[in-house]
């Protein structure tokens, strides 16, 4: 085999870890993929994603075939297998505090460590709270047989879902954070097919590469949370938020991206994040400076309880004994992930206060009834309609906008819509007789 070739663990295989797997099989790497939840083990040893990522079933499959990619649930064979250990496990919000649970991330290093008895390098990939790097070469150290020979590097990832495939292999810019020139000349060898294709390449120490991914994160639910806000005041004055983010967007120092107002952001990374990322401040003596992120969340919070107002209030004061259709239940298009989901949460809201709540997602149907079972579901936007006294777009799915609106029109008892997204096109629906409300759009 090539020189450049070379042997790579994966630990953790949910979005980022199997994308990540896939991707450096896909680049020509011969990668045993680790994940120790039975039941997505035997799927991903099946060739099959059990979760939805455009093109990652067809790419994980390939490679699953072509016996360049692998899985197991032995750190065992793990450290025999790996010259380079990517650790990708989860970091969700801990249950007694906003910040970081690492205890998965801790478990990963410790279980690996005493397999490590050759050169090798390990790289974090999780989202973390700054210091852990730290932690976990210290972790290393203690527990490998080869302390030496073994290097600690902080490669954090910044895939969307949904385009986690393109974000891996063609990222914006690639941050590796080490503390050796041994583990900066590998990681540069990795790396070499997205830097040579023009991709920046940031190398820096471990705490500012696991600061780059928190701080990122902050930065774009800030963007959203601002524009949010924002919205709000234009709803008060009468103006339109839709154009102002437009004429805002084109300072190029402002940017288009990130600032489209709504319902607000969600999924399982940036409200997590934001708390993390306050709380973490807090442990380091400087959480005034942060603070504001309170308000980011705040406001983003803030969005969903406007929605609820806004739907009673077009219900004339009160929706018990009302029919409301929901379309979109995952946290965003493309998706069918309903961690923390502005759409359902917003949904779950209407049914305590007395609404049938019928939502249709043309993907995450099935995680949604797991989250909300007591909500009702349909199988076409259509069906979730019939007999709607108000019709709730809060997922931007492109299917939405290609529903035929004279049908709807036909099947809802009361033809209102709001629009959580400003995504749909109003004219469109005002012509078939809809009354139609956006957020912080002229009435
Ligand atoms: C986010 C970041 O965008 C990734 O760069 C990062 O790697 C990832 O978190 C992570 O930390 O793993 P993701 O959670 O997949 O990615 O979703 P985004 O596309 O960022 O959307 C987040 C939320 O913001 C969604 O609920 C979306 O609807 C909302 N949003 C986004 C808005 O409300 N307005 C916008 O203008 C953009």
């Amino acid at each position: 085999p090539p020189e450049w070739r070379r042997r790579l663990v994966v630990i953790g295989c949910g979005y980022l870890g199997a994308t990540h797997a896939a991707c450096m099989a896909e680049l020509g790497h011969e990668v045993l993929g680790v994940e120790v939840d039975p039941a997505r083990l035997a799927a991903l040893q099946a060739g099959r994603v059990p979760f939805h990522e455009p093109g990652l079933a067809e790419l994980l499959a390939r490679h699953v075939a072509s016996g360049r990619l692998r899985f197991t649930d032995s750190y065992a064979e793990a450290g025999a297998f790996g010259d380079v250990h990517f650790v990708c496990v989860g970091t969700p919000q801990r249950g007694d505090s906003l910040g970081a649970d690492t205890s998965h991330v801790e478990a990963a290093v410790a279980s690996l460590a005493p397999h490590l008895d050759r050169p090798a390098l390990v790289v974090g990939k999780s989202t973390v709270p700054v210091g852990t790097a730290a932690s976990l070469a210290a972790t290393l150290a203690a527990l490998s047989p080869a302390p030496d020979e073994v290097d600690l590097a902080w490669s954090p990832e910044f895939l969307r879902e949904g385009f986690a495939i393109a974000d891996t292999l063609r990222p914006d810019r690639v941050v590796v954070g080490v503390a050796s020139e041994r583990a900066e000349k590998l990681l540069r060898e990795l790396y070499a097919p997205q830097v040579d294709a023009g991709c920046p390449l940031v190398v820096t120490d471990l705490a500012t590469a696991e600061l780059v991914k928190v701080a990122a994160n902050a930065f774009l639910a800030t963007k959203i949370s601002f524009v949010n806000a924002v919205s709000e005041v234009c709803e008060a004055a009468g103006a339109d938020v839709v154009d102002l983010a437009e004429a805002l967007g084109h300072d190029a120092r402002i940017g288009h991206r990130f600032l489209r107002a709504g319902i607000g952001f969600g999924g399982g990374c940036l409200p997590k994040d934001i708390r993390a990322f306050v709380h973490r401040a807090g442990e380091l003596g400087v959480e005034d400076t942060m603070s504001f992120l309170r308000q980011v969340d705040a406001i983003n919070q803030r969005q969903r309880q406007r929605v609820v107002q806004l739907s009673t209030a077009l219900l004339g004061g009160s929706v018990t004994r009302t029919r409301i259709a929901v379309w979109g239940a995952a946290f965003k298009p493309d998706s069918d992930d309903v961690r923390d989901s502005p759409a359902l949460s917003i949904a779950g809201r209407l049914h305590l206060r007395g609404a049938t709540v019928t939502v249709h997602d043309p993907a995450a149907g099935g995680t949604a009834r797991a989250a909300y079972p007591t909500l009702t579901y349909a199988d076409s936007p259509l069906e979730a309609c019939r007999d709607a006294d108000l019709l709730l777009h809060l997922t931007e799915w492109s299917d939405y906008r290609e529903v035929d609106v004279a049908a709807v029109g036909r099947v809802v008892r009361r033809k209102q819509l709001l629009d959580g997204r400003n995504a749909l096109d109003a004219a469109l629906w005002r012509e078939h007789g809809f009354t139609v409300r956006g957020m912080g759009r002229r009435p």
